[in-house]
């Protein structure tokens, strides 16, 4: 459309493990060693979220490596009466990097609004993680052809209020809400579409360079088959791997896929 193929080469590409509740300490520290030599000379930057409980082992285990660590969630609020929740400041002590914001499944099961969405990315900003931003349209809404609504709104709402200087420690993650954990992935022309589409919207935003900068992840069904051809496309600067992301041969993969596909650029 209108962004220049060659912009993908500023740009970051970025492997990340979504782990949902999967793991115990225990099992997270085993998967972690089985992963570490597998990712090793990785050019692209590998991350792995985790739950809660397993960070701070997972932090330990992954010093002085390629490997970075990510939470799924935090709460907006410096700090408080909020039983339950994490703070930013709280995860960027601990040593972690990333965070998912915004994830479907916190959209679907817990209740998380645009509003909380951005309220969360700016307070995991403030305190100096990068985030990962997740949007993407139900089923129902592809079927009456209102992605693109669905999405320039998520975008708009999600960011509200981030400055174009902050832009450098965000990530958008488009995760089709139908193609997550179901086997159904997208289509490498309907990834590309959409991950070119939210550049267009970030273009609107923040104008060509920041547009051109931001890494754009697909998720929802990538594992070791299809990831090749995801990340073959220009605006689809990486992934974010749920499923598959739990297997460390199917996870290391994906990672050679992705470095693969920025040997061209
Ligand atoms: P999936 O999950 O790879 O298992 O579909 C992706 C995600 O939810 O981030």
């Amino acid at each position: 459309m209108l962004l220049d193929a060659l912009t993908r080469d500023m740009r970051k590409t970025v492997i990340a493990g979504n782990w949902k509740m999967n793991k115990t300490p225990a099992e997270a520290t085993a998967l972690i060693e089985e992963i570490k030599p597998l990712v090793a000379d990785a050019k692209c930057e590998v991350v792995a979220c985790v739950p809660y409980v397993d960070l701070g082992i997972a932090i330990e285990a992954t010093r002085d490596t390629n490997v970075k660590i990510g939470a799924q969630n935090c709460h907006w609020a410096e700090n408080g009466a909020f039983t339950g929740e994490i703070s930013a400041a709280m995860l960027k002590e601990l040593g972690v990097d990333y965070v998912v914001i915004g994830h479907s499944e916190r959209r679907q099961y817990f209740g998380e609004t645009d509003e909380t969405v951005n309220k969360r990315v700016k307070a995991a900003l403030a305190a100096g993680l990068k985030v990962i931003v997740c949007v993407g349209e139900l089923l129902w809404e592809r079927e009456c052809n209102i992605t693109n609504e669905v999405i320039a709104r998520q975008i708009k709402l999600d960011l509200w209020g981030i400055p174009a200087t902050d832009m450098a420690n965000v990530i958008i993650a488009y995760e089709p809400v139908w193609a997550i954990g179901t086997g159904k992935t997208a289509t490498a022309d309907q990834a590309e579409e959409v991950c070119e589409f939210i550049r267009m919207c970030l273009k609107g935003l923040y104008g060509l360079e920041v547009a051109s900068s931001v890494t754009i992840q697909y998720g929802g069904s990538m594992n070791d088959q299809n990831a090749a051809e995801l990340l073959a496309k220009t605006n689809v600067d990486g992934g974010l791997i749920g499923g598959a992301s739990l297997v460390a041969e199917k996870f290391a993969a994906i990672v050679k896929a992705a470095d693969a596909s920025t040997a061209s650029y």
